[in-house]
């Protein structure tokens, strides 16, 4: 089967690279195919940020910058996008990009393996925010480069580098070329031909026709959990259907009842979109793996994933969200729990696709919460997740629902703990009672990440914080909290 062209904008120009076969990662097509090694490959696995590029599309008339890992992204979902690595930033005279004179005059780089991810993310940072005129703060310079890993500086300078990238003169991007291109690109045809390799439909009744017509080719979204099929497990898949550039799935729309969020959102957009009516997301957003993963990885990829411990869905499972499947056949709405049928199985049949997330707006009574328990802080997997949305009105749980990950073979509802809150009133003996019930509820295994007793006793624990949380106490950290014996 042939495979498609590429078409992209490098360094202003567009580029087209013939015949990219399905799988051919973006690292492999940067170092291996077009030689441009200052992009460097250190896990492949999308944890340490060495192979860190950024992509440019355009938003609301804009070029918008997204640093994303290389390694994890399929070489073909750059298509129609401008493509920045470290081997761009310097001036054809060489005078150096101001991410990288302040990265010098910092001295921020000892082995210099990290330099060129973390100079990619800070490109990011600064076309995205210094380029608009806004000051970089430390908690935007943190999770800008909380994909990033550096083994020998420490982070203090890179941190001072972040903020001081404002004073040097500006970069070279030349943004008026760059959007032009992709202007052009935009009006390239993709070609109709039935037998694809890979294919980006652009419209969802497009996509619903491939899905049906392809049942066996390979959806994929961001890729961040595909590309690690690809890389660890060496799958090669015959046929690539990518969902990213779906108008439809690239939206979010806000109705009074709800928020729809398109399958193909990204997870760094759609975190944005839930905080904004959830200001207390954040912290918990910021959680989820680096930002260069959230920045490709989407929300319908997490959630259509379906692993045991996926983050968004317990949270999804306490708001009560809705999931909307769809096919040629027509569309069909279920709450996001009975998707899952066992570990990463699911209901959707094989020409079903998922389009939306709906998520209920919030009330007045609200009280959410949601805690997620890894090893390590930044860019690391939930050993149990834990989202609790309680509504209490005149001291009653009027309703609870509890959304659980890493206690079953798939994201779960805490039924029983909902039922043993729900018309309690709301005090010291109901939170006993429930962190029991809780505690008893699930079965969870014992692993590297955490054993079972651990993860029941956590599990408790975090609804006793809820409990202190409702009484006015924030920032309750887990050295306050008991953890007892079971
Ligand atoms: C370094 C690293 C850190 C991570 N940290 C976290 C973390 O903290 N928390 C967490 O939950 N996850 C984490 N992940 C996992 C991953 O990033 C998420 O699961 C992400 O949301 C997957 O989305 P995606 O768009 O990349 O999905 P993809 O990898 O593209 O697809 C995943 C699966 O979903 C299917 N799929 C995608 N879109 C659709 C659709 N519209 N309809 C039907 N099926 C679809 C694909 O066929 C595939 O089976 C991490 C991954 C990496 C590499
Ligand atoms: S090589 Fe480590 S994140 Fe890509
Ligand atoms: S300078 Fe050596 S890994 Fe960062």
């Amino acid at each position: 089967m042939p495979h498609p062209n590429l078409h992209f904008v490098h360094r202003g120009e567009l580029v087209t690279l013939r015949q990219v076969p399905p799988t051919r990662t973006l690292l492999q097509l940067l170092r291996d195919d077009l030689g441009l090694t200052a992009t460097k490959e250190g896990c492949n696995e999308g944890d340490c940020g060495a192979c860190t590029v950024v992509l440019g599309d355009k938003r609301d008339g804009r070029l918008h910058y997204s640093a994303v890992n290389s390694c994890i992204r399929l070489a073909h979902s750059i298509g129609g996008m401008a493509l920045w690595t470290a081997q761009d930033l310097a001036a054809p005279d060489g005078t150096l990009h101001p991410v990288q004179q302040a990265l010098l005059a910092n001295h921020a780089s000892q082995c210099g393996f990290c330099t060129p991810g973390f100079a990619m993310s800070l490109f990011g940072l600064y076309q995205n925010q210094v380029c608009q005129g806004q000051a970089v703060s430390r908690e935007q310079a943190l999770d800008a480069l909380s994909g990033n890993l550096c083994r020998c500086t420490g982070y203090r300078p890179i941190l001072d580098a972040a903020q001081q990238m404002q004073s040097w003169p500006a970069g070279p991007v030349d943004e008026a070329k760059t959007l032009s291109q992709l202007e052009l690109l935009a009006h390239t045809e993709q070609g109709l031909e039935a037998n694809f390799s890979y294919k980006s439909p652009d419209t969802l009744a497009e996509l619903l026709h491939l899905r049906a017509a392809h049942p066996q080719a390979q959806l994929v979204a961001g890729c961040t959990d595909v590309g690690l099929w690809v890389n660890k497990l060496h799958k090669e898949f015959a046929q690539v259907l990518d969902v990213t550039r779906v108008a439809e799935l690239r939206q979010i729309v806000t109705h009074d009842t709800h928020l729809s969020i398109g399958a193909a959102v990204t997870l760094t957009d759609a975190f944005a979109a839930l905080e904004a009516s959830r200001p207390t997301l954040h912290t918990f957003a910021m959680r989820f793996a680096g930002a260069p993963v959230r920045n490709s990885g989407t929300l319908g990829g997490n959630v259509a994933n379906g692993s045991p411990i996926g983050d968004s869905m317990p949270l999804l499972i306490a708001l009560q969200a809705r999931v909307v499947l769809a096919s040629v056949r027509g569309k069909r709405e279920l709450p996001l729990e009975s998707l899952y049928t066992g570990y990463r199985q699911n209901v959707m049949a094989a020409d079903e696709v998922l389009t939306h997330i709906q998520v209920p707006q919030p009330q007045a009574t609200e009280f959410l919460r949601v805690y997620k328990v890894s090893k390590r802080l930044e860019d690391d997997i939930s050993a149990v997740c834990l989202a609790v949305q309680l509504h209490l009105k005149d001291g009653r749980v009027a309703q609870a629902s509890i959304g659980v990950g890493g206690v079953a073979a798939t994201p779960v509802r805490a039924r029983q703990t909902e039922a043993a809150l729900t018309g309690q009133p709301w005090t010291p003996a109901t939170v006993a009672a429930a962190m029991a019930t809780l505690r008893a509820e699930f079965q969870p295994i014992s692993d590297m990440r955490a054993s079972s007793d651990y993860r029941r006793a956590v599990l408790g624990n975090l609804l006793q914080r809820f409990w202190l949380e409702s009484q006015g106490e924030s920032e309750v950290s887990l050295a306050d909290v008991s953890l007892e014996a079971l």
